[in-house]
């Protein structure tokens, strides 16, 4: 496939750049007027039209590049990574929707019998059929929505079956769709009622047994936990990471979501590949992620939903981090995976620049799936994951027009979705 006259072609980075950090996140280097070539699912060459002769244009045209598209007026940028998802759930919760916009907060609702325990409870009777297809269904329209890879979590069985039927549906998801799929198994979400009072029997079923055999079967990719007032501790969820590692998984972990002690620099300091939420920081949090390997990663759409603060964006970028822009699709905090919108609100409530959003959204998401030696950016013999908008004025405009829907074509590994 030959993509012709190209607008602009976005996020065009050289192969050893496997993040961008701190100023370097302001610029995505582009060409104007470009074509781009796509061989076996990958992008294979690309380059200016300017720079193009017509006797080499249809030589390339005749020499495979069977279908030629002409993209005037069009953009061209790399599939948006979205790194943090619980995209596997039995049922929405717009009961606990209702009692939000009444003035109830996160915490209230939880105690009211919503958040994770009630998705749980849902959980618990449905089929592994039926939720993989009811997860097939909202990967199918974030595909559509530009999504080119996706971290999917467990978190909603709590139990050694249910932990296990997620991670199945998850591993269903992977064989059947074209675009990667990680999982993470993120059993230490909340304690479940029967282990209130239990919390090492927990805690024991989580690494003793279900680990042990997630690992066995390559059910899992990663290894997250909530790290939180009220569900896991520090000291709870550092045995949680030094398990996963055990057993060759890296840790992405939810922190300073609600409250600021210490989860941040705990995660830095065991290796975690990303730390995720990052709403409640200070400078110290900012500073123990510096020089460190760790992506902070944001969810401005649930900072939207439940009403809480946005995360520090301009703080972290100042510093020299490099931020991840993620959806965090949930049924409880953020019932959208729509990475179109995230983007929009980065710019829009955590001022960051329209590149800085794409670069976090795209390289950076992928860094923070270890996918970024192959997706998240135009690279020679990189996946051809992109996005084809639609005719639009500039780059800026896609989150500034936030409510319309920009894309034309999404391509997984150089086929239209
Ligand atoms: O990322 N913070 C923890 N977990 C989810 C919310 C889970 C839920 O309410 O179902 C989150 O926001
Ligand atoms: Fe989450």
């Amino acid at each position: 496939m030959l993509l012709i006259n190209i607008k602009q072609l976005l996020g065009v980075h050289a192969e050893e750049k496997l993040r961008l950090e701190g100023a370097e996140m302001s610029a995505l280097p582009s060409i104007e007027n470009a074509w781009l070539k796509i061989e076996h699912g990958k992008i294979a060459d690309f380059g200016s039209m300017n720079e193009l002769d017509n006797h080499q244009l249809s030589s390339m045209v005749s020499g495979g590049a069977s279908e030629v598209i002409d993209l005037k007026d069009k953009l061209v940028l790399p599939a948006w990574n979205d790194s943090h998802t619980h995209l596997v759930f039995a049922a929405s919760r717009e009961e606990e929707f209702l009692m939000k916009i009444q003035g109830k907060t996160y915490e209230e609702i939880t105690a009211a019998g919503g958040g994770i325990l009630n998705s749980a409870r849902k959980l618990a009777n449905a089929s592994e059929n039926e939720l993989y297809d009811s997860a097939a269904e909202r990967l199918q329209e974030v595909m559509q929505l530009g999504t080119g890879a996706i971290e999917i979590k467990s978190g909603y069985g709590l139990s050694y079956e249910a932990e296990l039927k997620m991670l199945k549906v998850i591993r269903r998801l992977k064989e059947t769709f074209p675009l990667p799929v990680k999982a993470t198994f993120l059993g230490a979400h909340a304690f479940p009622q029967e282990f209130k009072q239990n919390q090492e029997g927990y805690i024991d079923l989580l690494i003793n047994r279900l680990l042990p055999t997630i690992a066995d079967e390559g059910l899992a990719d990663f290894i997250d936990a909530f790290c939180e007032q009220n569900y896991f501790s520090i000291a709870q969820t550092e045995r949680i990471i030094d398990a996963g590692a055990r057993y060759g998984l890296k840790a992405k972990i939810h922190v300073n979501q609600f409250t600021n002690a210490g989860a941040t620099q705990a995660c830095v300091k065991k290796g975690a590949l990303s730390v995720d939420h990052l709403e409640v920081t200070d400078d110290e949090v900012i500073a123990s992620l510096k020089g460190s390997a760790t992506m902070a990663t944001l969810l401005p759409s649930c900072s939207l939903f439940i009403n809480i603060p946005f995360a520090n964006a301009r703080g972290m970028i100042a510093a020299g981090l490099g931020v991840a822009l993620a959806s965090d699709f949930n049924p409880g905090t953020t019932p959208s995976g729509n990475m179109n919108l995230v983007v929009a609100l980065a710019c829009m409530k955590m001022k960051m620049l329209p590149n800085e959003a794409i670069n976090a959204a795209t390289l950076n998401g992928a860094y923070a799936m270890d996918l970024s030696a192959t997706h998240g950016s135009i690279t020679k013999s990189k996946q051809a994951n992109l996005i084809i908008t639609k005719a639009v004025p500039s780059v800026n405009y896609l989150p500034y027009a936030f409510g319309s829907n920009l894309i034309e074509k999404v391509l997984i590994n150089g086929k239209v979705v």
